[in-house]
């Protein structure tokens, strides 16, 4: 008998390019996780389409429909426990969420965020990144804390920065490299590598983790 796959809910507000990099890497068997389904806050966000054209359930919660972040949260919460999910992942979800909703889902909430963190949280990471004038830019993925972008660290990797670069390119770059490690690093929940410990250390194969992996 083998295994239960990892059950899987992706929350997304727009291109959903890092959906489609776990899509492809579970129908090519680089990950063994159940895409349960793709939940948006927008209902016009092309990454809705690119889960129902690979047979994923999909839901919009639309957070202009609720007048509070909590009573958003908790529908957005409701939505997603109905699929029953090991693990949550923001790829690509522009919503701030509240205490209650990280808490509820501690140690199985991640997101993807284009920087090397902890450098430049936020908004418009690769014009910052080039005012900065670093050598080195980057994506992360790590586990939500109500801080945001502020949670530990799991994996991340590397881009150089060129002399000649405009956001535009180096965003281009980055983003090949978060098609490679959003779905790697999926992969090691789904083997059961990786978990968040109770002081809020990050656990690699029981280990605690020092620093963040260089995928
Ligand atoms: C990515 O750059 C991701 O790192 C950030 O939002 C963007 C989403 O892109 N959090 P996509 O929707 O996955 O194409």
């Amino acid at each position: 008998m083998s295994a239960p796959r990892l059950a899987v809910v992706v929350l997304i507000s727009g291109r959903g390019s890092n959906l489609q990099a776990l899509i492809d890497a579970a129908a090519g068997g680089r990950l063994q996780a159940d895409l349960r389904a793709v939940v948006s806050n927008e209902a016009n966000a092309a990454g809705l389409a690119r889960a129902a054209a690979a047979g994923i359930d999909t839901r919009v919660v639309d957070h202009r429909a609720f007048n509070s972040r909590d009573a958003f949260d908790a529908a957005l919460a409701r939505c997603i426990d109905a699929f029953a999910p090991d693990l949550v992942v923001l790829a690509g979800f522009m919503r701030v969420l509240t205490p209650d909703f990280v808490q509820r889902y501690r140690g199985r909430l991640i997101n993807i965020h284009p920087s090397l963190l902890p450098d430049f949280p936020g908004l418009d990471t690769h014009r910052r990144a080039l005012q900065a004038g670093v050598a080195e830019h980057g994506v992360s993925v790590h586990f939500v804390t109500p801080q945001l972008d502020g949670g530990p660290v799991i994996a991340r990797a590397r881009v150089p920065v060129r002399r000649e670069d405009e956001p535009d390119a180096l965003a281009a770059r980055v983003l090949a490299q978060e098609h490679r490690l959003l779905p790697e690093v999926v992969q090691w929940f789904a083997r059961g590598r990786v978990a968040l410990g109770t002081h809020g250390e990050i656990l690699l194969d029981g280990q605690p983790l020092a620093a963040p992996v260089d995928v």
